[in-house]
């Protein structure tokens, strides 16, 4: 009688653990893109990144911000224009996530603060998707304009656009040499103290 256990599980090869930098490494591979091809994100895709964006956490869970899905290109050339050179990624995004927040300014630093970390979510569930996203940032004086075009009243405002859309190859290289993107960790990261001088 042959044997019924199949060859892969007589003389199973070892799967190597990945280390905790390894398991990381999607979250450090997020990079901001500037460059996408004309492929559409798909409406499901469009609706995972909206979740997302819902479910970042803010300042006592105040939930200061509303999302606006722009999928119109036209829209999207028009704020690209209005405020060159940071907003430069719309130019060819296919989508963008603006993140609207009140006119507030007794909470403008911590709504800085939430506005920073939806911005990243945002940028690693585009990773997670095979996609890429690019933070645009609004001038001051590019807000009027910015307002208009998404039809924002007085009270709100805008200071992040995330731009969205499937990476061109060009995009998906590095944009510095090996070793230069970041500084250094010794640069960074001290134990305990600050180091001494
Ligand atoms: C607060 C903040 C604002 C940014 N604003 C812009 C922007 O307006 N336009 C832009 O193209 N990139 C913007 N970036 C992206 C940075 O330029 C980018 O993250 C940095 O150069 C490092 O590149 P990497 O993320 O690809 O490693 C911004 C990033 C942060 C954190």
């Amino acid at each position: 009688m042959s044997d019924p256990t199949p060859a892969s599980e007589a003389s199973p090869v070892p799967s190597p653990v990945p280390s905790s930098l390894d398991r990381v490494r999607p979250l450090i591979r997020t990079r901001q893109v500037r460059e996408f091809t004309d492929e559409p994100l798909s409406a499901a895709e469009i609706d995972a990144l909206a979740e997302v964006a819902r479910w970042s956490g803010s300042s006592n869970n105040r939930q200061p911000w509303r999302f606006l899905v722009i999928r119109d290109r036209a829209t999207l050339r028009r704020l690209a224009e209005a405020g060159l050179p940071q907003t430069r990624a719309l130019h060819t995004a296919t989508a963008a996530l603006a993140v609207v927040l009140p006119v507030d300014p007794a909470r403008a630093i911590s709504h800085a603060y939430d506005d920073g970390r939806v911005a990243e979510r945002i940028l690693v569930a585009t990773a997670m998707l095979g996609l890429a996203g690019g933070i645009t940032w609004v001038r001051d004086d590019v807000v009027g304009a910015a307002r208009d075009l998404l039809g924002l009243p007085a009270d709100r405002t805008v200071r992040t656009i995330v731009a969205l859309g499937h990476p061109t190859e060009a995009a998906r290289h590095p944009k510095s040499a090996p070793g230069q993107a970041r500084l250094p960790r010794a640069e960074l990261v001290f134990d305990e103290r600050w180091p001494a001088s």
